[in-house]
């Protein structure tokens, strides 16, 4: 019976040490210690034994088993240590490799400039307010005196989407908009950047671009007048363009406004010399501008006997043009990130 043990115990210390993985010490503890082990049968045949006998084989047996049961637990041990240095290996990070790039994007110029129109504006008093783009026949054109049949239509091409509505041609809407929201007929400060559309089809426009309103009403006692709108524009142009721009105001024409001024501004290239960019002129046009017709305040619930005000507008596109000096409006919209890196953080140098 001892010889039996011992046997056991040899080929079992052989087997441990041949075992390669987990899996198998798995199996081999069933194999050595489990209900149908050798050692188990051993200890179920104990009863066959003599009363002498049978305590010292079955606590040589529990010893047998004790140390299998350790050695397979050493060898198990190691193993699980082997393979999580293998995991660890294979999982190893290079802390020391460059990280990836990621690119920042930039900000448009368009969206630039409409920051600093705002910010400048803000800085004056004036609400920042907004209009929808899909607009009705009433606030873009009926509301600033132009009924519909009024020859002045002509002069901006309409995208129709019903007969009552249209893509908004300017925001002038957002003029007749904010007096109208305007219940109690306070005095009004606002400027709106947005959206226009219009049917333009030569290289020069494109069916769509963005202006700046401003419109400006007062009781008429405070004398809001051409001067005060003058006095704006050189602040607004000087500030976006370049500080030694002078204006010149041409008389003009817009429905909603009376008088009405075409604003030129010295060109930004030669000064006023003269060049290619101003055709030789020294002027470039920039804005439209008038005191707002009385018709129009009266249409939109203000008194023209008690409230006076001043109205302009201007291309954001163009005067993105402008600041920075780009030459073709095209680039503007086919974002090409050659062309709008160059606007990448340019607000921090
Ligand atoms: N809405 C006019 C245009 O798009 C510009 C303008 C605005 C003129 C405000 C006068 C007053 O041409």
């Amino acid at each position: 019976m001892k010889e039996k043990i011992a046997e056991i115990q040899k080929i079992a210390k052989e087997k441990i040490a041949e075992i390669q993985n987990l899996q198998e010490a798995q199996e081999l503890k069933v194999k050595l210690l489990g209900k149908k082990s050798e050692l188990s049968n051993l200890l179920k045949g104990l009863g066959t034994l003599s009363p002498e006998e049978r305590p010292k084989i079955g606590s040589l047996v529990n010893e047998v088993r004790k140390e299998i049961e350790e050695k397979l637990n050493e060898k198990e041990e190691f193993l699980k240590g082997k393979v999580l240095a293998q995991k660890l290996e294979k999982e190893k990070l290079d802390i020391t490799l460059p990280g990836t790039k990621i690119k920042r994007g930039s900000k448009h110029p368009i969206n630039r400039v409409i920051e600093d129109i705002q910010d400048l504006f803000v800085s004056m008093g004036y609400d920042v307010v907004d209009g929808p783009e899909l607009e009705t026949d009433e606030f873009c054109f009926e509301r600033l005196n132009l009924a519909k049949g009024h020859p002045a239509r002509d002069m901006q091409d309409s995208f129709y989407i019903t007969n009552e509505y249209l893509l908004r041609t300017q925001t002038s809407s957002v003029q007749a908009r904010t007096m109208i929201a305007n219940k109690d007929k306070s005095p009004i400060r606002m400027i709106c950047t947005g959206k226009t559309y219009r049917r333009e089809d030569d290289a020069t426009h494109s069916h769509q671009f963005n202006q700046v309103e401003g419109l400006v009403i007062d009781r008429k006692e405070l004398n809001v007048s051409l001067a005060d709108l003058k006095g704006t524009l050189e602040v607004f142009v000087r500030k976006m363009i370049g500080a030694n721009s002078e204006l010149r105001f041409r008389p003009s024409y817009f429905p909603f406004t009376e008088p009405s001024y075409e604003v030129d501004v010295t060109c930004f290239k030669c000064g006023g010399k003269g060049c290619a960019l101003c055709k030789k002129t020294g002027w470039i046009e920039l804005l439209g501008a008038g005191m707002v017709h009385p018709n129009v305040l009266k249409m939109n619930g203000y008194d023209p006997d008690k409230y006076a005000g001043f109205a302009f507008g201007t291309g954001i596109d163009r005067l993105a043009m402008f600041r920075y000096g780009i030459t073709d409006m095209r680039y503007l919209y086919t974002n090409d990130v050659r062309f709008l890196s160059q606007f990448d953080r340019k607000d921090e140098e």
